[in-house]
C-alpha cells in the first residue's frame, strides 16, 4: 500500500463505528472520577524535553530509549509526551495550583507517544485516561485512589483483574536498598545488557525493569525493597493495607513491582489482567511524593495512576462486555420532487431541534434505493414525502422493525412524531408484573422504585 494511505507503524485510527463507544468510555471515566472529587485539566501534547527527563527520569526505558525528541524551528528541545503525570504536575507548579486548598484532584484524558516495539495492547500513539491527586500523604488517599480504579473497573463490568502494591520506600530508605541491589547485581556485571551496565552506576533499581530475558531471570533473585522500608514507610504501606482492606478491596502484594518510572516513592500498584496477553498491566499508577519539589515547586505529595485506553478496549472486548451500540437515526424521510426536497429538509431541521436524530437523501438516490439506505442505517422510522403528501398535508410513517405504520400530519410533524417515538419507547419498556408503560403514574413509581435497584445502569 502507498504510504500516503498507511498509517505510522503503531498507531490506530478512531473509526466511525467506534467513535460513540470511546465518547462514552471517556464521559463515564471522567463522571465516575468526579464522583470522587477529581476536575478534568488537558495539558499540552508537548513539553520541554528536560520536563521528561528530570521528571520521569534519565535511566528509565521511557527516557532513554522511547521518546519522540525534536527540535522545532526555535531550536528548542521539544518531547511528545510519553505519559500525562509530568505535564500534570508543571500544570499545578506553573499555574500556582498549590495556593489551592488542599487536596487538588485532577482527571485526563491523552494522547501519549512512545518508541516501542508495537504489538497487541502496545503502541506508538496510545491514550490514557489518568488522575492525580496533589496535596495528601494520607494512606487513606492511596487506598481511595485505588478504590476509584476499582470502581471504575466494576462499572463497567469487568472482572478477574487482579491488583498489585508493592511500596518503594522513600529516598531515605531507597539508598540503602540501592547499595543492596548494587551489590547484587556487581558479581554478573559483565553479562547485564549495555543500559543496565550503566543503570549499575546510575540508578540499579531501574535493573529490576529491564526487558531483557537474561537480567529479567536474574533480577527474580534480587533483594525485595519490602525487606529495606523505613518505618515510616513500612507504617505507610500497612495503614493502605488496612485501608484496602476497609474497603473490601482484595490485592496481591508483590514487591517485583517497580514501575518505569522514576519518580514513584512508597505505594505503587498495577491492575493486570490474563486476558490480554504480555501486555497484561491494564492501568499502573503510585504515589510520587518528591516530583512536584524536584520541578521546582513547593514539597507536595502526589499520587495518581494512567490507564491506557487502548488496552482497556481489549479487555472490554476480551470480556465480552457490550457498551452503547452506535446510534441510528430515529427517522429518515425520504422524498420524490423538488418541492418533497424542500419538505423533507424543513422537517428534518424541526426534528433535530428537539431531538432526533433525522437523515434525508442527500445523494439523489431513487425512492427504491432510498429506502434501500434507510433500511441499510437502521432509521427506526421512515417515511417518504411526494406531490400526494403535500397535497393531502399528512404522511405515512412506517415502524421499520415491525412494518407497522402510522399517519401523521405534515403541519405539526415534529410534535406528532415526538408523541410516536414516546409511545414508541414506553411499549418497548415490559414489566413482570403486568404495569402498564404506558400509564405514566404507575410508571414514575417503577423508575423511583428502580432506582434502589440498578444493576449496570449505564452499561
Ligand atoms: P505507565 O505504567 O507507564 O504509567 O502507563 C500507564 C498505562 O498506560 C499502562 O498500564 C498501559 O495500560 C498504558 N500504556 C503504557 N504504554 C503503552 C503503550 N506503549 N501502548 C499502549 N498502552 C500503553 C504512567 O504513565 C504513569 N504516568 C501513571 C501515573 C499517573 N502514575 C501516577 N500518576
Amino acid at each position: 500500500m502507498a504510504i500516503i494511505t498507511k498509517a505510522p507503524r503503531g498507531t490506530q485510527d478512531l473509526l466511525p463505528s467506534n467513535g460513540f463507544r470511546e465518547q462514552f468510555i471517556e464521559k463515564n471515566l471522567t463522571d465516575i472520577s468526579s464522583y470522587y472529587g477529581y476536575k478534568i485539566i488537558s495539558t499540552p501534547v508537548f513539553e520541554h524535553t528536560e520536563l521528561f527527563d528530570r521528571g520521569v527520569g534519565e535511566t528509565t526505558d521511557v527516557v532513554q530509549k522511547e521518546m519522540y525528541t525534536f527540535e522545532d524551528n526555535g531550536r528548542r528541545s521539544i518531547t511528545l509526551k510519553p505519559e500525562g503525570t509530568a505535564g500534570a504536575a508543571r500544570m499545578f507548579i506553573e499555574h500556582g495550583l498549590f495556593n489551592e486548598p488542599m487536596p487538588q484532584k485532577y482527571s485526563y484524558v491523552t494522547p501519549c507517544y512512545r518508541y516501542e516495539k508495537p504489538q497487541a495492547g502496545r503502541l506508538r500513539e496510545f491514550h490514557q485516561f489518568g488522575v492525580e491527586c496533589y496535596g495528601s500523604s494520607s494512606p487513606q488517599t492511596d487506598a481511595e485512589v485505588i478504590s476509584l480504579a476499582r470502581a471504575i473497573f466494576d462499572f463497567f463490568g469487568i472482572d478477574g483483574l487482579k491488583l498489585k502494591i508493592n511500596s518503594i520506600g522513600c529516598p531515605k530508605c531507597r539508598a540503602r536498598y540501592q547499595k543492596a541491589l548494587r551489590d547484587y547485581f556487581t558479581p554478573f556485571k559483565d553479562e547485564l545488557c549495555d543500559t543496565c551496565k550503566t543503570r549499575l552506576e546510575k540508578n540499579p533499581m531501574r535493573l529490576l525493569d529491564c526487558k531483557d530475558p537474561d537480567d529479567k531471570k536474574r533480577a527474580s533473585g534480587a533483594p525485595k525493597i519490602l525487606d529495606y522500608l523505613c518505618d515510616e514507610c513500612r507504617e505507610h504501606f500497612e495503614s493502605v493495607k488496612k485501608y484496602l482492606d476497609c474497603l473490601d478491596i482484595q490485592y496481591e502484594v508483590d514487591p517485583s513491582i517497580v514501575r518505569g518510572l522514576d519518580y514513584y516513592t512508597r505505594t505503587v500498584f498495577e491492575f493486570v489482567s490474563d486476558s490480554l496477553g504480555a501486555q497484561g498491566t491494564v492501568l499502573g499508577g503510585g504515589r510520587y511524593d518528591g516530583l512536584i519539589s524536584q520541578l521546582g515547586g513547593p514539597e507536595t505529595p502526589a499520587i495518581g495512576f494512567a490507564m491506557g485506553l487502548e488496552r482497556f478496549n481489549l479487555l472490554l472486548d476480551a470480556q465480552g462486555v457490550n457498551l452503547l451500540e452506535c446510534p441510528v437515526p430515529d427517522i429518515y424521510i425520504g422524498s420524490v420532487g423538488e418541492d418533497a426536497k424542500i419538505a423533507a429538509m424543513r422537517h428534518a431541521e424541526e426534528l433535530r431541534e428537539d431531538g432526533f436524530s433525522t437523515e434525508i437523501d442527500l445523494v439523489g438516490r431513487s425512492i427504491k434505493a432510498q429506502m434501500k439506505y434507510a433500511n441499510k442505517i437502521g432509521a427506526l422510522f421512515t417515511c417518504i414525502i411526494g406531490s400526494d403528501e403535500i397535497k393531502s398535508g399528512a404522511v405515512s410513517v412506517k415502524k421499520m422493525k415491525t412494518g407497522e405504520t402510522f399517519s401523521l400530519e405534515l403541519k405539526n410533524f415534529a410534535e406528532s412524531f415526538e408523541r410516536l417515538r414516546i409511545n414508541d419507547m414506553c411499549e418497548n419498556i415490559s414489566f413482570p408484573d403486568g404495569t402498564d408503560a404506558t400509564d405514566l403514574n404507575s410508571l414514575m413509581g417503577k423508575v423511583s422504585g428502580a432506582e434502589d435497584n440498578k444493576e449496570q445502569p449505564f452499561v
